[in-house]
């Protein structure tokens, strides 16, 4: 099929790019005229693992193609995804702005029937809007606009997994014609009859994904009650991590224990620093703003909210007890990203750190494998260091922000040597507690016990 996607971001390049490798010709725009001419030049404006391959192939083949020019994107495209960004509002509310101007762009341009289907994460209701704003300004030409709603799972670091083999897709439409045409574009994800690009053609998963037809409101609804849903469970085990670590129990083995039970699952259970990104903090206060202008009450959500602003005043606190007094101090910090596996800082746990260790006048020294670059945009003055050996030497303590795998790997006998105090604060529960203690680190993480425990749990 022919497509187009409107917003060449996170969302839309690993949704165009993808939707290239499952067969579609597909056109890719954006108004940053910039991350355009990146695209162009073969390189990517993002870090995510995997995508890089599969753009380079489907430009090579001709599937793929870039421009800056919305009007070749809407003539190219008879589906066209709206993947633009809706940012927060200084009251919380999704700033739909993007979607709009979008909307307005495609009912003028537009010269043949379209269906307009809305990537980004929406409040419910938005689906309404599109269409009345698509026949308005598109009114008098004769032109059908179908809309669908058609929420995305992806997660960063994973994404191009993640599409090839979602869980469900679903799609949120008002027309058969709408369902059929986005059941045609998923079929190679239906049938499973694609070579995955990611395991050579022989994919491991061979799962068959759910397709869920709703209305449009519905779908909508469900991708702003799964990133919320998603959010609580991360605060609740932040808030028994709290207690597990005043009662000397280990979060960990606790979460283990909780998730056994299949109505509960094991995922996001996950204590520390707090969820950030451009994804959950957002979602989570659009869809409280949206309960309230109902007048429905969402406080569960607030509290959720509460507890993860909370994880970085309570790490920081950890700190001064350990060190005692911070002004003076030289702090290194590993990962700033907001999770392992992209160079995405976007409401990441890192940057309220860093202002908060710079307002009580820490010498912040930060390493992280990808997002340095990134950082340096909010921080021009912070200390960004060429690797985590830079960030340890000389400092008072080490702070390890993101789970990035390889610092599991580091030569932390070495870090050891060259830190001026061997205290370690892990934010992500990333490393043995035992095996740094045994290299004589003050090592301390978060809801695990001080001492280690004697009896490991193991299951029958
Ligand atoms: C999230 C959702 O997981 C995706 O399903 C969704 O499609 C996406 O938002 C979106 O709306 O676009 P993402 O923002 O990429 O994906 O990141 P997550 O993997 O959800 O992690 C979010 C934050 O929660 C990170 O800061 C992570 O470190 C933190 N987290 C995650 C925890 O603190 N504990 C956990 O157990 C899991």
């Amino acid at each position: 099929m022919r497509i187009s996607v409107i917003g060449a971001g996170y969302v839309g390049l690993v949704t165009g790019a993808c939707l290239a490798e499952l067969g579609h010709v597909v056109h890719c725009t954006d108004n940053d005229s910039a991350k355009i001419a990146v695209l162009e030049s073969g390189k990517l404006p993002i870090y995510e693992p995997g995508l890089d391959e599969i753009v380079a192939k489907n430009r090579r083949s001709g599937r793929l193609s870039f421009s800056a020019d919305p009007a070749t994107a809407v003539a190219q495209g008879d589906v066209i995804f709206i993947c633009v960004g809706t940012p927060p509002l200084p009251n919380g509310d999704a700033d739909l702005s993007s979607i709009d101007r979008v909307a307005q762009m495609i009912a003028a341009e537009a010269k043949s029937d379209k269906l307009v289907v809305e990537k980004s994460t929406v409040p419910a209701q938005t689906g309404q809007q599109l269409k009345r704003v698509l026949e308005i300004y598109g009114r008098g030409r004769g032109i059908r606009f179908h809309v669908a709603s058609n929420p995305e799972f992806l997660r960063e670091g994973t994404a191009v997994g993640d599409f090839l083999h979602p869980d469900r897709i679903v799609v949120g439409v008002d027309d058969e014609t709408a369902e059929k045409q986005l059941r045609e574009i998923y079929r190679p994800l239906l049938d499973q009859n694609f070579a995955c690009p990611l395991h050579n053609g022989s994919c491991p998963h061979s799962n068959q994904p759910t397709w869920l037809v709703t209305t449009i409101n519905s779908a909508e609804l469900i991708k702003h009650a799964s990133n919320s849903f998603l959010a609580i469970k991360i605060s609740y085990a932040n808030m028994v991590s709290d207690l597990a670590e005043m009662l000397g129990a280990d979060i960990e083995q606790v979460m283990h224990g909780v998730g056994l039970d299949p109505r509960i699952g094991p995922h996001f259970f996950k204590p520390g620093l707090g969820f950030g990104g451009f994804c959950l903090p957002k979602d989570l206060q659009a869809f409280v703003r949206l309960a309230e202008r109902h007048g429905v009450d969402f406080s569960m959500l607030r509290e959720a909210e509460r507890i993860n602003h909370q994880r970085i005043e309570s790490f920081v606190e950890k700190l001064r007890h350990s060190l005692w007094v911070l002004k003076g101090k030289k702090i290194g910090l590993l990962g700033l990203a907001f999770k392992a596996n992209t160079d995405d800082i976007r409401f990441a746990p890192s940057i309220e750190l860093i202002k908060r260790l710079h307002n009580e006048g820490v010498r912040v020294s930060a390493f992280d494998p990808q997002a340095s670059e990134k950082i340096s945009g909010q921080f021009p003055d912070l200390n960004c260091t060429a690797d985590a050996y830079e960030s340890a030497n000389g400092a008072d303590a080490l702070l390890i922000v993101t789970e990035w795998p390889e610092f599991r790997d580091l030569d932390w006998k070495r870090i050891h040597q060259i830190m001026a105090r061997p205290l370690v604060l892990d934010g992500r529960n990333l490393l043995s507690a035992e095996e740094m203690r045994a290299l004589g680190f003050e090592y301390q993480s978060v809801g695990r016990p001080r001492v280690a425990q004697a009896m490991p749990t193991t299951s029958a």
